[in-house]
This record gives C-alpha cells, structure tokens and sequence, in this order.
C-alpha cells in the first residue's frame, strides 16, 4: 500500500551546485521524509515563477530524519529559479506521490543514467545485500552520485559515450559485461536508455523495474498529460494508457510499451 500523500510548508536547508548543471538541494518539512519510499517523487511549487504556476517533479534522492534531499539538473525556467533560491526559503511540496520500487531481491543491478541515480539511491540503501550499480552518461559531467553509491558498500562501474570517464560507449555495453548471475534490475534515466534496457533484458535473463521520467502537470492522475503505453491483456488491442503520476513511474519492463 502506497503511504499518505501530504502537502507541506519546507524550508530550503541547502541548494548547491555539486557540477556543472547539476545541484543538490536539502528541504526539511514534516510528513514526507518519514513516509518515502525508494523511487516515489514530490511535487514543488517553485517560488517566484511568476507566470508559470505547473508544480515541478523531481525524485526523492534521500531522507534522514525530517529532512529529503533533491538532486536537479537545470534545464529551463523553473529549475534555474530553483537553482537560485537562498537557504531559508520556504517552498509548498506535496509527497510523496506515486508507486515505489519493489524491495531488492539478493542479486540485483542498478542502473542510473545522468539524474536518473537519485531516483535509485534509496533503494540501494535499504538493501540488506548491495546492487551492483552501473552509471551511465554522455560524459564524466553526467556521473553523478559514485561516492555516494560507494559509501553505501555498492560496487560501481560507469560508462560514458565519450569515454571520458569509465567504458566508452553505453550503459547497455556495461550490462552486457557486467551481467554474472544477477536476475533483477531497476533502472531510472532518459526513455531511450529505459527503452534499450528494456529489448536488451530478456536475452540477460534479467526482470525488473524502470522509472519513467515524463513531464507532467497534476501529478496525482487527474489530468492525462503524462500517459504511457503499456500492456492490457483486457483491452481488445492489447494495450492502454498508464498515467506516470499516479500508477509509476515505476513499472515492470514486462509491461511498458516504448
Ligand atoms: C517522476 C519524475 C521524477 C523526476 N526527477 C527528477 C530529478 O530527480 N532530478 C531532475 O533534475 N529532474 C527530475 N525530473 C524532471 C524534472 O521534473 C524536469 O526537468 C523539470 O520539471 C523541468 O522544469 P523546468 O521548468 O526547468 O523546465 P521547462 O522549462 O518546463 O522545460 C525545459 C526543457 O525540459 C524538458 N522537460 C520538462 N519536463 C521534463 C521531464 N519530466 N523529463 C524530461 N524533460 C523534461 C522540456 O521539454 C524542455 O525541453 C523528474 C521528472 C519526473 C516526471
Ligand atoms: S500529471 Fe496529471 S495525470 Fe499524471
């Protein structure tokens, strides 16, 4: 059972860059920290966007105690507003939404590409036996979090497509090679690596869990604008719509349609 959702007043603890487009931001509030589970997302209502009134997702990266943590990177309006606010700003977040990753079974693999790691982060923390992770990225400006992984005991191997950290090459590359006797793998990052990973797993005889990233407006399934295709046997074409909000954004990969 998904636990309560609330909406709460936080205050802005910290918000830095840690590289290049990417920041990290520490909120504390009630409710949500104590209730989060790996892979579930809060919606904040960006101050001082004017115009713009959309709340933006963003996963849940850590909590301890009362405080969760958000890793962002800048790609537009309200995460560059984001990334200017100052330590004692308050912000209204409502969380945690949406279904969360299924505990980790004893041989697992992450796999986290560019912002997609934060998505993932609990989820190795709470396992009793650490995944193998694997970060994937454009360059070594998009491997984020390796320390951190580390720290929680996980062995971590990276990839990146110019080769300036890590294999040289993707994500898939690595799993091909790192794949030895594992038969679980969750997975958050852009679509076309969740696609990738998706056609690649059946033949590594690997089942599993991705986290889609679509834009969205309500976030709490009432609005339709973030749908995905997926399999519905009770359906007479086989399929239907999914709202990322509200029934992901985690799914079984058995059952997305890319
Ligand atoms: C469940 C979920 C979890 C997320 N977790 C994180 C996270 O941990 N860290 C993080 O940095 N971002 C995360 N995102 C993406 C984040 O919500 C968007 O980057 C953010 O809303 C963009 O807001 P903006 O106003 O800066 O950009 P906008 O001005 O709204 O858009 C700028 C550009 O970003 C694109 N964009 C907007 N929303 C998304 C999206 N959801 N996915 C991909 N591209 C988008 C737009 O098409 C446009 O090209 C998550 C999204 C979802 C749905
Ligand atoms: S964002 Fe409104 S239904 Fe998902």
């Amino acid at each position: 059972m998904q636990p309560p959702k609330s909406q709460v007043k936080a205050t802005l603890l910290r918000n830095s860059c840690i590289k290049g487009d990417y920041f990290c931001a520490e909120l504390q509030m009630e409710a949500i920290p104590q209730n989060a589970l790996p892979g579930q997302f809060i919606h904040v209502q960006i101050p001082d966007l004017s115009h713009r009134v959309l709340r933006r997702p963003f996963s849940i990266f850590n909590v301890e105690k009362d405080t969760l943590s958000l890793l962002y990177k800048v790609v537009g309006e309200g995460t560059r507003q984001l990334s200017a606010l100052a330590p004692g700003k308050e912000l209204d977040i409502v969380g945690p939404l949406g279904c969360p990753f299924s505990p980790l079974p004893d041989k697992s693999i992450i796999v986290a590409g560019g912002y997609g790691c934060a998505a993932t982060f609990l989820l190795a923390k709470n396992a009793p036996v650490k995944p193998l992770v694997l970060i994937g990225g454009r360059s070594k400006e998009d491997i984020l979090l390796k320390k951190e992984y580390e720290a929680l005991g996980c062995e971590v191997r990276v990839s990146t497509d110019d080769g300036s950290m890590g294999l040289k090459g993707r994500v898939t590359q690595l799993l091909q090679q790192a794949v030895n006797g594992q038969n679980w793998l969750a997975a958050c990052g852009p679509i076309p690596m969740l696609k990738a990973l998706a056609d690649l797993m059946p033949s590594l005889n690997l089942k599993g869990e991705l986290s889609l990233d679509k834009a969205m407006c309500c976030g709490v399934g009432a609005c339709f604008a973030c749908v995905t295709k997926v399999k519905d046997t009770s359906s007479p074409d086989g399929w239907r719509y999914a709202r990322v909000c509200a029934e992901g954004p985690v799914f079984n990969a058995e059952e997305l349609i890319f």
